[in-house]
């Protein structure tokens, strides 16, 4: 199965997505346009999975500066950081979001001297390569990850982070796709991930549409699923890491590291060094998303689940905590304990860019 979630149109002036909200009952693809459908699209989760939030702001803002009327480098870059900083607003925690503007922003610096007509040419060329780098990037996490598995395995999984969160493969689905291909077995246990459903929505989808053995439970059930000794492993997705290992993903996931050490299962993180945020120190600065009480109230359900005076909270994201982490995958390879300490031995750049 190869659906594509992000593409930039033909002519370079829209974005065709797969609506991520209809799936699985709905194959919807959607042409966006203008800043405020690339607003829409990141906000409202129709684009999502913070790699492909990541690649689809790229193109979203070198779409955007495609249109701007100016012979003036510095006029140029004010408006390129007028809409920055607007797709930015739109979702606060998946630092990939931040990230791949302010790389679309230092791609137009670095090419200021170009007339605007090539510049604006060279951004969409950056955001090409920012989706070609995580295909890359996703093939060598899912090779890693597969590493630390064996055949006949089960591996329980919280939200989405396969090749729709992503580009190819995914991230922590990633292991499941590439085994697949090498004739080795894994089997799966999703989460549904209330209350959006990520993973009874689109994680289920991807791989049964796939062929791949996969079991959807509740996220109440997977204390259960642990204690009964289905599980042999934990993959979960990430949408920010700090420095010091603490990993912001999809609600519930916390949950899930608890009782993974209660039973003795390993859980492992899975992401692109994208994602690792060098300059949050902990999980303290990590800003969680708060969203609409709706989602959990009446969203997915043909008739309201609360009364509409009850009160709600709604964190789409919650931080394990490093020590119950055994290990963080990334494109570059696995790393332990103290977390720092192994993100300086794979990352050294980014240490030096700190200094
Ligand atoms: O709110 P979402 O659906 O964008 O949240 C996504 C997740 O939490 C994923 O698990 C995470 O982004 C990893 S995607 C490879």
């Amino acid at each position: 199965m190869e659906l594509i979630n992000v593409r930039l149109s033909a002519g370079g002036n829209s974005i065709i997505i797969l609506n991520q909200t209809r799936l699985p009952g709905k194959t919807e693809y959607k042409e966006l346009c203008t800043a405020e459908e690339f607003y829409h699209a990141i906000y409202s989760l129709e684009v999502r999975g913070a790699p492909c939030i990541g690649i689809f702001a790229a193109y979203a803002l070198a779409v955007l500066c495609g249109r701007i009327d100016t012979g003036s480098f510095e006029e140029f870059r004010s408006q390129l950081i007028r809409y920055k900083n607007y797709l930015n607003s739109a979702r606060p925690t998946a630092v990939n979001l931040g990230k791949m503007l302010n790389r679309i922003e230092s791609h137009a610096v670095t090419h200021k001297n170009l007339p605007i007509d090539k510049l604006k040419k060279e951004l969409l060329s950056e955001a090409v390569s920012i989706h070609e780098e995580d295909k890359q990037m996703c093939f060598k996490i899912s090779d890693y990850g597969l590493s630390l598995v064996k055949d006949g395995d089960s591996i329980l999984t919280h939200c989405n982070a396969g090749p729709l969160a992503t580009s190819r493969y995914g991230t922590a689905q990633g292991p499941f796709f590439l085994a697949k291909e090498r004739g080795i077995s894994l089997k799966a246990y999703c989460d549904e991930t209330r209350p959006l459903l990520q993973g009874a929505r689109i994680t289920t989808y991807e791989l049964s549409k796939s062929g791949i053995d996969c079991t959807l439970i509740c996220d109440s059930m997977a204390s259960m699923v642990m204690k009964q000794g289905l599980i042999d492993a934990v993959f979960v997705g990430c949408d920010r890491v700090a420095v010091n290992g603490d990993a912001a993903n999809k609600i519930g996931t916390s949950g899930v590291a608890v009782l993974a050490k209660y039973y003795g299962i390993p859980f492992y993180v899975l992401g692109p060094s994208s994602t690792i945020d060098f300059s949050c120190r902990t999980g303290d600065d990590i800003e969680i998303e708060y969203r609409d009480s709706s989602e959990i109230k009446s969203l997915f359900f043909s008739g309201p689940v609360a009364l509409p005076e009850v009160k709600c909270i709604n964190p789409s994201f919650d931080v394990t905590p490093n020590e119950l982490i055994t290990a963080i995958v990334t494109e570059r390879g696995i790393c332990r304990a103290p977390y720092e300490d192994s993100f300086r031995k794979l990352f050294p750049e980014q240490f030096t860019k700190l200094l």
